[in-house]
């Protein structure tokens, strides 16, 4: 009987000596330093400054470096987010941060980076947040942004990004934000971008797109969550389908400065939360249904800049945006 108490307390101090060694050494894992320190040598100034020592979770003595977060997993610290914006940082995307392969964050918005991103970004399955907007990205996306199977929002907007919308993008099965607005895509939008059951919020304003509205609505069931859609400034022809009107969670809708014609179908006066509807500086023509008017959540409805009837009204006063509504603009 002492012999086995003698045992198990012998084996709870090995436990509780493993369990400090955990806590007190745990060292960051030699990929994610050598990743880090190899995007150091690469930034700018400001970075280098800030990011003290060669271990960038901290050496006990030193801090983590700022914009850094890790987390221990097993018997390292691994780097999960990296957040580094409003920087200025100048120079190609920092490739160095495709290895960090426990990433769950990536927000390098607001820089002045160029170049393309990246094939091997693919390898970050973990990541959920992809921020790179206001920057100066370059060329096509590569197809392989497809692989990050975690993604919840994806920032790509105010870039220079041009070519087609990948059609991998229906491949990220949890993306709920998709920004790609002011760019220079041309080309149609996936319309398997409708099987994304989760995706709330599409914004593919100002770019070079092309194709019909039916086009994109093709895929029965389609963009069953969405509630944001601006398609505003682009080259879209055709009219409005009825099929619309199966947007039933939509709210706001910009289809404003696009080459849409026909009438608008009273079906959409159906969408019970709609509240921003923007067809101005497009063809439409006819009437606007008195449904529209009766609307009880509507609350914008521009209409200037197209062929309808002489006595068809505007909801709302057309505001031009002023410099603080921006921030929602991401
Ligand atoms: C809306 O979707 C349902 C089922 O997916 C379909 O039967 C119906 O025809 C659609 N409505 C319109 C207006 O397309
Ligand atoms: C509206 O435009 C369509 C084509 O864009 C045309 O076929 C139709 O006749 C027009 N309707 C009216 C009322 O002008």
């Amino acid at each position: 009987m002492a012999n086995l108490s003698l045992r198990l307390s012998l084996i709870f101090r090995i436990c509780a000596f493993l369990l400090l060694i955990n806590v007190s050494f745990a060292k960051t894992l030699k990929r994610d330093m050598k990743a880090l320190n190899e995007v150091k040598r690469l930034v700018g100034w400001r970075l280098v400054y800030s990011w003290v020592g060669d271990d960038p979770c901290g050496d006990g003595v030193l801090p983590p470096w700022s914009g850094v977060t890790c987390s221990t997993v097993g018997d390292y610290r691994v780097v999960i987010k990296l957040e580094v914006y409003s920087m200025s940082i100048v120079g190609n995307f920092p490739k160095a941060v495709t290895k960090l392969l426990d990433l769950t964050v990536l927000d390098l918005h607001n820089n002045k980076l160029t170049g393309p991103i990246p094939s091997e970004i693919g390898r970050l399955k973990r990541l959920k947040t992809l921020n790179l907007r206001w920057n100066k990205l370059q060329y096509v996306l590569p197809p392989e942004i497809g692989g990050l199977k975690s993604l919840t929002s994806l920032y790509l907007s105010f870039n220079n990004f041009k070519g087609e919308i990948p059609k991998e993008l229906a491949n990220l099965h949890e993306l709920q934000y998709l920004h790609i607005q002011e760019n220079h895509f041309t080309g149609r939008i996936p319309a398997e971008l409708g099987t994304l059951q989760k995706l709330r919020h599409l914004d593919a304003g100002n770019n070079n797109l092309v194709g019909s509205i039916s086009d994109l609505f093709r895929i029965e069931g389609c963009f069953p969550a969405l509630r944001n859609l601006f398609l505003n400034n682009n080259y879209f022809t055709g009219g409005l389908p009825n099929k619309l009107a199966n947007l039933t969670n939509l709210e706001i809708l910009y289809l404003s400065y696009n080459k849409l014609t026909g009438a608008i179908p009273a079906a959409l006066a159906n969408i019970p939360r709609l509240t921003n509807l923007h067809l101005d500086h497009n063809l439409f023509n006819g009437s606007i249904p008195e449904a529209f008017y009766k609307h009880p959540n509507l609350k914008d409805m521009y209409i200037e800049g197209n062929a309808f009837k002489p006595d068809v009204k505007a909801i709302g006063a057309h505001r031009v945006l002023e410099l603080s509504d921006t921030d929602f603009l991401v």
